[in-house]
C-alpha cells in the first residue's frame, strides 16, 4: 500500500480491481505493508473510500486507524490475503518483529515453516516490545512500559504513538519539500533568441531592440504532491 520509495498508495477501487483479477486466476495476495500506519492525510483523501464502503466498514474504535486507507483484508472474501505488519518502522528500525494476519489454514502452514526454520523472532526484541506496549507483568516485574508512569501503552497509547509519529514524519516531509522547492527552478541566462524558440511577438521585439538585451528563462524541474 505505501510504496517504497515513492510513497504511492493504491486506492480502494484499484485494490478491488486487483483482488478481482486474483480471484479469477486464483492468486494469493501477500500484503507486505510496513508503512501502513504512516500514511499522510493527503494520501487518504486521494484514496478515500466511496460513501458506500465508508458506511459499511467496521470501525476499529480508533478514528486515526479508521482514517487510513484500508488493507486488502477489508476486501478479502475468499481468505486469499496474507497481511504482514511489523514494528520495524514504528518502534525501532531493525526490530525484526511483526505479525501475520491470514486465514487459519495459512497461519498453520506458516507456523510449521517457522518451527522448522527461524523458530521465532529475537526474544530480546519480543520482551522489549511487550513491555513497552503491555507493560510490566505483575508486582515482581520491575520493568517499565511506554507511559511516563511506567505502565504499558496498551492499544490506546500505541495508536497515539502512531499518530504522533505520522505527524512527525509529515513535518519532516514538508520541511524537505520546502527546501527542495527553493531550488526547483533552473535559470538560464543569455541573449534573446539564444535560449528557446521565440514567439512572433518576441521576434518583432528582438528585431526592434538591441542585441545587447539579455533574458532570463526559468524552467521548473519538479513539483511535489503533498
Ligand atoms: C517492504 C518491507 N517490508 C517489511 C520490512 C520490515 O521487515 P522486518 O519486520 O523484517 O524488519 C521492510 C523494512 O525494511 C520493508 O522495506
Amino acid at each position: 500500500m505505501g510504496q517504497n520509495p515513492t510513497g504511492g498508495l493504491l486506492s480502494v477501487q484499484r485494490r478491488k480491481e486487483i483482488y478481482a483479477i486474483c480471484q479469477r486466476f486464483d492468486v494469493l495476495i501477500v500484503e507486505d505493508d510496513p508503512y501502513w500506519y504512516l500514511q499522510y492525510p493527503s494520501a487518504n483523501s486521494f484514496s478515500r473510500l466511496s460513501d458506500d464502503d465508508a458506511t459499511t466498514r467496521k470501525s476499529s474504535g480508533f478514528p486515526f486507524l479508521d482514517s487510513l486507507v484500508p488493507s486488502y483484508l477489508s476486501v478479502d472474501t475468499d481468505g486469499r490475503v496474507i497481511r504482514l505488519d511489523t514494528f520495524s518502522k514504528t518502534v525501532a528500525p531493525g526490530c525484526r518483529l511483526g505479525w501475520v494476519t491470514a486465514q487459519p489454514k495459512v497461519i498453520e502452514r506458516i507456523l510449521r515453516i517457522t518451527e522448522s526454520s527461524t523458530q521465532q523472532p529475537s526474544g530480546f526484541v519480543q520482551a522489549m516490545v511487550a513491555e513497552l506496549i503491555v507493560g510490566p507483568q505483575g508486582s515482581e516485574d520491575d520493568g517499565r512500559g511506554g507511559n511516563k508512569d511506567g505502565s504499558g501503552w496498551k492499544a490506546d497509547g500505541w495508536v497515539r504513538w502512531l499518530e504522533g509519529l505520522r505527524t512527525q514524519y509529515e513535518k519532516r516531509m514538508n520541511t524537505m519539500c520546502d527546501i527542495l522547492e527553493e531550488g526547483r527552478d533552473v535559470l538560464r541566462m543569455g541573449r534573446r533568441g539564444s535560449l528557446s524558440a521565440l514567439t512572433l511577438d518576441d521576434e518583432v521585439d528582438s528585431r526592434r531592440e538591441s542585441d545587447e538585451w539579455a533574458v532570463i528563462e526559468t524552467s521548473r524541474m519538479y513539483d511535489f504532491v503533498r
